[in-house]
């Protein structure tokens, strides 16, 4: 898999998907944070505010480190910015579990970003508590209008899941809520997780995933998406996501596209 360190190497993919290939996780780090400063100060000329989804998770800290450092932390108009959360494991805000205490550690807590524009899903609280409430946080955030997020940030799980969104799950079925409950197979067992309705909801949504462990992931998720060709009869959870009416993009590094091109007829 050819691979290019600045620009990434473009996967040609149907439907607006788009996959680019960098060299190494560095590269795609850098490049994801260049994309995502690209998006934050087009949504503020054009709505004066920028709203993103943080995913959670190892991977995504590459990026948000780079968000907090120069060159990119100057490119944000931080004051500009509301943060929710894609997902959530059940633990307290300073467990080390916490999805929030990564982000908080590696960029929340470095830029000049008002704690009121944090949402942060209170992991601490009875999951069905948590979700309702993080269900009316989002309600009342898109209120006046269906609620966009300018960019929805995802990783994948090397079984396919995304979010706290797990292959079989009850959730992956849900058409009316934001926000749910669900349980998934590693320690800790109980997470809250946006739905696909809430996920699709991105004007941008941008998968980062790197290492060998993801590639067999990251072919499947793209082999059943293209087979799919958006009916519904995409199976793992990755490949169920799909932004409507948005930008699709693929952030891999070489490793963890490696087995893609393999099998494509
Ligand atoms: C989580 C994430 C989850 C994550 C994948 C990949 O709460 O763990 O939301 O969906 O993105 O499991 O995790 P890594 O980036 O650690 O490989």
């Amino acid at each position: 898999m050819r691979g290019a360190g600045g620009a990434g190497a473009r996967i040609p993919m149907p439907a607006k998907r788009e996959v680019l290939v960098f060299d190494d996780a560095g590269a795609l780090f850098d490049a994801a944070a260049r994309e995502v400063v690209r998006i934050a100060v087009d949504a503020c000329k054009r709505r004066d505010f920028f709203t993103v989804v943080l995913a959670g998770g190892s991977t995504p800290r590459g990026l948000y480190e780079r968000l907090a450092e120069k060159p990119y932390r100057r490119d944000i108009d931080w004051k500009s910015v509301d943060v929710y959360f894609g997902d959530e494991r059940c633990v307290p805000p300073d467990d080390a579990a916490s999805n929030f205490r990564m982000a908080d550690e590696a960029l929340l807590s470095r830029v000049p970003l008002p704690r009121r524009a944090i949402y942060r899903i209170r992991g601490e609280l009875r999951p069905d508590l948590a979700a309702a409430l993080y269900e009316s946080t989002l309600r009342a955030a898109g209120a006046f209008g269906p609620m966009r997020w300018d960019l929805v940030l995802l990783g994948i799980g090397s079984d396919g899941h995304t979010a706290s969104l797990f292959p079989g799950s009850p959730a992956l079925r849900e058409r009316r809520r934001l926000v749910v409950p669900t349980i998934g197979p590693t320690q800790p067992y109980a997470r809250i997780t946006l739905t696909l309705r809430a996920l699709n909801l991105g004007r941008t949504v941008m998968f980062l995933a790197a290492g060998k462990e993801k590639a067999g992931a990251v072919r499947k998720v793209m082999a059943e998406a293209e087979r799919a060709r958006g009916a519904s009869r995409a199976v793992l959870p990755a490949a169920l996501v799909r932004p409507g009416r948005g930008r699709f993009l693929w952030f891999l590094d070489r490793a963890a596209a490696s087995r893609l091109g393999k099998d494509r007829a």
